[in-house]
């Protein structure tokens, strides 16, 4: 193997830069160079390209987004966008791939090993919703911006005594609600795992307030149904029992920012793991990091996988809210 080609791809993550140091230098260390795909399968399927240095990964470790840009790229899921992106790839001479990104782009990746290359994906999105790693590149640090935001509205909502609804990211999970809502102390947590009628939120706030609760701190799932503005309104048009309400949504400031230490270490070691597989001859793998030892897993066995909250995190929540 002479030529590795990496991409990063979907929504970006925290890591994602250390992940792509982690690849450059340790296919250098093999004596194997590596072209830089831009943007995702959008520059895969246009050739847009650049070649890697150890220089040129110098210091991109402590940034977050992503140096090769990323993209959601329709046109990769037809059979035409497959057959460019497959023609970038001779031409290139590229003899395997790295693909850095979320469920989505994991399926990508399915695609090209059953298109006959070798290519080894990596989990990163904040979501933490890909099964054989118990963490994906960029949850960490997103859960420590979600506490940042927590603790702030926290000194609103006491001042105030006021009810927040604080809703955050993670497509159909609800893993970064309810890690935050524990580390953060939220008095309710709702995901697509523990949705709640509005008639029970209504009881345990007017139970909050009699137990002398000065806030009440709701962190909602954005996957939740009802949603958390329809949740927002019922609680208004409610009377507010004990806290008046207000929604705050933290948006993509979660998927911003400097990486955490736990996500550029991931980011490092999973780099370096999928350089080594690719190394002895695996292909359609996911790596992983499971009871701190990298995993080699299938694709396909990623990706028939649903990831839903561990429900002792659930149970957790509720016991220390009171
Ligand atoms: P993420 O990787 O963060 O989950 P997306 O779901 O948007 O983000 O996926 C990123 C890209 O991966 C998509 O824009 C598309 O190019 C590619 N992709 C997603 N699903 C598939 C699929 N089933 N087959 C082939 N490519 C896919
Ligand atoms: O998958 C990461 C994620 O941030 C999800 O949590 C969210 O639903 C989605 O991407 C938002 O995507 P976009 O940045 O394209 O709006």
């Amino acid at each position: 193997m002479k030529i590795i080609g990496v991409l990063t791809s979907g929504g970006d993550s925290p890591g994602m830069n250390a992940c792509v140091r982690g690849v450059v230098r340790t296919a250098l260390a093999g004596n194997i160079l590596t072209i830089g795909i831009k943007r995702g399968y959008t520059g895969l399927i246009a050739g847009d390209t650049q070649l890697m240095t150890s220089r040129s990964v110098g210091g991109i470790a402590r940034w977050g987004g992503t140096i090769l840009q990323t993209a959601r790229c329709p046109e990769f899921k037809t059979p035409e966008g497959l057959r460019k992106a497959l023609e970038t790839i001779r031409d290139l001479a590229i003899d395997a791939l790295v693909v850095i990104g979320g469920d989505g782009s994991l399926h990508g990746a399915l695609a090209l090993h059953q298109a006959g290359i070798p290519v080894v994906g990596v989990p990163a999105s904040i979501d933490n919703d890909i099964c054989y790693t118990d963490m994906s590149i960029g949850v960490d640090t997103a859960m420590n911006t979600i506490l940042e935001a927590i603790d702030k509205i926290k000194d609103t909502a006491s001042s105030h005594q006021r009810a927040f609804l604080i809703e955050v990211m993670g497509r159909r999970s609800g893993y970064l609600a309810t890690t935050t809502g524990i580390a953060g102390g939220a008095e309710l947590i709702i995901s697509p795992e523990n949705p709640m009628e509005v008639k029970d939120i209504l009881a345990e706030m007017a139970h909050a307030h009699e137990r002398g609760k000065p806030h009440f701190i709701i962190m909602i799932a954005e996957g939740t149904k009802p949603n958390a503005q329809e949740l927002v309104n019922a609680l208004c048009s409610s009377g507010h029992p004990g806290f008046e309400a207000r929604l705050t949504v933290l948006g993509h400031v979660q998927r911003g920012g400097s990486p955490s230490a736990a996500d550029r270490i991931l980011a490092s070691r999973l780099g370096d793991a999928a350089v080594r597989s690719l190394i002895a001859g695996e292909s359609g793998k996911m790596v992983g990091i499971m009871n701190g030892k990298t995993v080699s897993t299938s694709l396909e066995e990623v990706l028939k996988m649903d990831r839903p909250v561990d429900p002792d995190l659930i149970s957790l929540a509720d016991t220390i809210a009171l």
